[in-house]
């Protein structure tokens, strides 16, 4: 064990893992990762303890639905969900409640999902279809995929109602990345300001030409932060993921763009440069490749060639033949890294080829302690031809296994890992002494940005966090 003591620490705020960086690892790759990857945005936001009551505080938690879920951009569905006019979506947050429908000319707009007359939701929450116009079960009164108030049985009786002040009220809609976005409050500033830097870095990334692969849906056993939270660093990796032993962590760059973004970049077929014995470029290889088909003979690594080098290769032609693609331009660090934006409040993108991954957490209105965690994995459109229509859901409930769908692969293993730390640290928010969690200042400071966030919310809304 070494002795805490012994080790030295670095002034708070300008903490580095030692050794090489990500950003140098990036630079000696043979083929160059586009601009964004080599931006660097460490940020410093103090060391405080976060109180455990901001993920058991039933108080905070409506105060999430009222004034931060209410005011921030989060995607509702794919455009390929809603290609036709009449095709609808309904996305819901807490008691917020969406109906995202294409409407006659192709454009998309979304509308509160209830009923003018007595509120009635007209759509199911969480449905989706086809419809020509949205009747209420109620009464039937009727609106255009427009919006407009087209059947108001016993028009007679309601003189007081006008086609101006019964329209379908809209929320804010837009489209990035390949999804509808929303957002629960008129007055919102548009998604192209709140996400920053992401449209510079995304042109340079292809998200909006894949397609949906694989869809699931699970109910996880953590607040819906904490759940976020244990994708926003990598810091467990060696200790859930691997065996704890040093070496086996990842070199990982952690990044704030303020206000709403935040990104991870960690390297796959690198060793850690705090590994106490370097592997050999073959070893590398050998774990690189651990998971694939049993049989297959073992890939050879040319002589004096890097295995990450010679891994991505193979990845960009295995790849390619599957979606009929060409790959070969495209860096290491874009084919095998794990590269993860994070939007507040909800959405996490990976850009990469191999580990193309979408992410989204919503709160669970009937316990604290719950989220709902939708995992998609996208992939390249075909050049020729429609892709595949998005695949239904796979609902998998909190004891159910990732591994139960296919399309995962090795990752459902690791993901399933994930998962019961998660029950374990709900438990523990209420039987710990200590009152908030210690985090660290570089590798944990994405899940401070998410909390500082949530606050700010919160706080400009005029409800108060929990201390
Ligand atoms: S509540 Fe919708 S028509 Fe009456
Ligand atoms: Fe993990």
């Amino acid at each position: 064990m070494t002795d805490l003591r012994d080790v030295p620490v670095p002034r708070p705020g300008s903490a580095r893992a030692p050794g090489p960086t990500l950003h140098e690892q990036l630079l000696a790759d043979p083929t160059p990762p586009p601009w964004p990857l080599l931006e660097q945005a460490p940020v410093f936001y103090g060391d405080a303890d976060i109180p455990y009551t901001v993920y058991t505080s039933e108080a905070y938690a409506q105060a999430e639905y009222d004034h931060m879920w209410s005011r921030t951009w989060q995607w509702a569905c794919h455009v390929d969900h809603i290609p036709e006019p009449g095709d609808y979506h309904v996305y819901d947050v807490g008691p917020h409640s969406a109906i995202v429908v294409r409407t006659t000319d192709g454009s998309i707009k979304a509308y509160y999902n209830a009923c003018m007359h007595r509120g009635t939701q007209l759509r199911g929450a969480g449905t989706c279809g086809f419809a020509t116009q949205f009747r209420c079960p109620f009464h039937g009164w009727t609106w255009s995929l427009d919006g407009e108030l087209v059947d108001l049985p016993d028009r007679w009786d309601f003189p007081h109602v006008g086609d101006d002040t019964h329209r379908l009220p809209e929320l804010a809609v837009d489209t990035f990345a390949g999804f509808v976005w929303v957002n629960f409050d008129p007055a919102a500033e548009p998604l192209r300001d709140y996400l920053g830097v992401l449209p510079a870095h995304f042109a340079e990334f292809d998200i909006e030409d894949r397609y949906i692969e694989a869809h699931l849906r699970k109910r996880l056993p953590a607040n819906w932060k904490a759940a976020a939270e244990a994708f926003l660093e990598a810091y467990h990796v060696r200790e859930t993921h691997a065996t704890g032993q040093l070496g086996d962590e990842v070199t990982t760059q952690y990044d704030v763009f303020e206000p709403n973004v935040s990104r991870f970049i960690h390297t796959t077929g690198l060793d850690s440069p705090q590994r106490p014995v370097p592997r050999t470029e073959e070893q590398i290889l050998a774990h690189l490749t651990r998971n694939l088909r049993r049989g297959m003979e073992p890939l050879q690594l040319p002589e004096g060639m890097r295995a990450r080098d010679f891994y991505a290769r193979y990845v960009q032609e295995q790849l390619g033949q599957a979606y009929g693609r060409d790959f070969s331009h495209l860096s290491q660090s874009m084919t095998l890294d794990s590269i993860e934006y994070f939007v507040f409040p909800n959405a996490f993108f990976f850009p990469g080829l191999q580990l193309g991954m979408v992410y989204r957490f919503r709160p669970d209105p009937t316990s604290i302690d719950h989220c709902s965690f939708d995992l998609l994995m996208l992939r390249p459109r075909p050049l020729e031809g429609d892709a595949p229509p998005p695949p239904t859901p796979v609902e998998l409930d909190v004891d159910d296994s990732y591994t139960l769908v296919a399309a995962f692969g090795g990752l459902g293993k690791v993901y399933d890992e994930d998962t019961s730390n998660m029950a374990a640290q709900t438990r523990g928010f209420r039987s710990s002494r200590k009152r908030g969690q210690t985090l660290g200042n570089y590798q944990e400071v994405r899940a401070r940005h998410l909390q500082k966030r949530v606050r700010e919310y919160v706080e400009a809304g005029g409800g108060s966090a929990p201390t």
